[in-house]
C-alpha cells in the first residue's frame, strides 16, 4: 500500500524575550511603538504601527488608518509595504516589525497581522522571491517572530502542488 504524504510546511514559531532581541530588532520595535501614536483609529480604538526595514537597511514606520466606511480603512502593515513598494519598488523588506496599542491605553495589546495583510507580505515574498521575517509584540513584551508568512498563511497553491 501507499503512504499518505505529509502536506505542511508549518514550522514553529520562535518566542524572543524582549532582553534577546538584537539591535535592529528592538529599533523595529521601537519605531513601530512611536508610529501607533499616530494611528487614526477613531471607530476600533485599536492603533496599531508597523515598522520595517528595506535591504538598503532604511527603515519606515507606518500606522492604521481607519474611515467611518469599515471596509475602507487600512491596517498599517499594507499602509507601509503599499508606500514602500510604491516608493522603493527594487529594495526588498527585510524585516517588518508590527505593534498594536490596548484600547484604554494600558498598554500593548497582543497582535499579529490579518489575512488580508498576510496575503500582501505573502505577495511582496513572491515578488522578491525572499521571505519577510515578521516581529509581533506580545502584551507581555516578548515578540513573536516568523522567519517568513509561510509561519503564519501555509498552504498556498504550490505548498498543496505535490
Ligand atoms: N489592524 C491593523 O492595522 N493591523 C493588524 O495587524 C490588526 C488590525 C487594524 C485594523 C483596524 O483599523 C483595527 O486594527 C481594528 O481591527
Amino acid at each position: 500500500m501507499k503512504e499518505n504524504k505529509k502536506v505542511s510546511n508549518i514550522n514553529t514559531m520562535e518566542l524572543i524575550p524582549a532582553v534577546n532581541l538584537n539591535e535592529m530588532q528592538a529599533n523595529l520595535i521601537e519605531l513601530a511603538i512611536k508610529a501607533s501614536d499616530n494611528a487614526y483609529a477613531p471607530y476600533s480604538n485599536f492603533r496599531v504601527g508597523a515598522a520595517v526595514i528595506l535591504a538598503d537597511g532604511q527603515t519606515f514606520w507606518a500606522n492604521n488608518q481607519e474611515n467611518i466606511a469599515y471596509p475602507a480603512g487600512i491596517c498599517a502593515e499594507r499602509v507601509l509595504l503599499c508606500y514602500t513598494h510604491s516608493n522603493y519598488p527594487k529594495l526588498k523588506p527585510l524585516t517588518i516589525a508590527i505593534v498594536a496599542k490596548k484600547a484604554n491605553d494600558t498598554g500593548m495589546a497582543t497582535v499579529t497581522p490579518c489575512g488580508m495583510c498576510r496575503q500582501t507580505i505573502s505577495e511582496y515574498e513572491m515578488k522578491f522571491d525572499s521571505p519577510i521575517e515578521i516581529l509581533m509584540l506580545r502584551s507581555d513584551g516578548s515578540v513573536l517572530k516568523a522567519e517568513g508568512i509561510d509561519q503564519l498563511l501555509p498552504y498556498k497553491l504550490e505548498d498543496l502542488n505535490v
